[in-house]
């Protein structure tokens, strides 16, 4: 029963099974201080993913970049508020169209620019239809903004890869229309963050990109892969929560989340 309560990640079931057991209060004095702050706030317990991949259309953002005909400039921003964060870019029109972050992608990507997620680094994986496409999206990523002032090309190429661009977007050689024959090989190479230290999003309505993922794309001495989200209607919250607690339990039953921290530094 006890490992259970350690387990445990959430607050109000911690509340609920404390309520019950009182002595389970005393138990929580077992735990180091670090492994009780990340139980009592929310999403942000880990153990975090090594590398976050998103897809990019219907995934990320609301749009489909092949239906799209104008890339995108500065005078083509949308100012707003920025999830309570302040004005800045919430929307860059390409022509009549205009491309937003799903909710649950400006969310994320704001918790990782404040630091919420040590270790986690992002990038994308998109099999954009054209050349035209891809470069439609390389230039909304540009624009877009996290916070006032930071873009997403200023967080995920940045900050996180020091200026390298490790972004897969497209599908021409050497990328194809099957991310896990292409697009996380060479991702798996580039960033050198092994299949099952990964969270893949993608909205798989077009194909199967998670199931594909996760069959093809996994490690020899564990037999794992990335974890998966699909997000047919696009990166919400919820989902974006979904996947962190997918991983964080994956790992768990993996390695043992009393070791993580010993693991981690090997
Ligand atoms: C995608 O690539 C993987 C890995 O090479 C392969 O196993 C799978 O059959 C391919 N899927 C499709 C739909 O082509």
């Amino acid at each position: 029963m006890m490992p259970s309560l350690l387990y445990a990640r959430s607050t109000i079931l911690l509340a609920v099974a404390s309520a019950f057991h009182p002595s389970s209060l005393r138990n929580n004095n077992h735990l180091s201080s670090s492994r009780r702050l990340r139980m009592t706030s929310a999403n942000t317990n880990g153990p975090f993913p090594e590398l976050v991949v998103f897809d990019l259309d219907a995934c990320f953002w609301d749009q489909e970049m092949y239906t799209l005909s104008k890339i995108p400039d500065e005078t083509n921003v949308v100012r707003g508020d920025l999830n309570g964060r302040g004005e800045g870019v919430v929307g860059v029109m390409s022509g009549r169209s205009r491309i937003s972050l799903h909710k649950g992608s400006l969310s994320a990507l704001q918790s990782h620019h404040d630091g919420r997620y040590p270790g986690t680094r992002v990038c994308f994986a998109s099999s954009a239809d054209t050349e035209l496409a891809e470069r439609i999206g390389r230039a909304a990523l540009r624009l877009l903004e996290v916070v006032p002032g930071t873009t997403v090309w200023d967080l995920v190429v940045g900050r996180d890869w020091n200026g390298e661009d490790v972004n897969q977007i497209g599908r021409r050689p050497p990328l194809s229309a099957n991310k896990s024959a292409t697009h996380f090989p060479i991702l798996r190479e580039l960033t050198r963050v092994r299949y099952d230290r990964m969270l893949f999003f993608d909205d798989c309505q077009w194909g199967d990109h998670c199931g594909q993922v996760e069959r093809a794309c996994k490690e020899s001495n564990t037999g794992n892969g990335p974890i998966t989200i699909r997000t047919p209607y696009g990166l919400g919250v919820e989902e974006w929560a979904a996947g962190l607690e997918k991983y964080a339990k994956a790992y768990q039953a993996l390695d043992g989340a009393d070791n993580y921290d010993i693991k981690r530094r090997k």
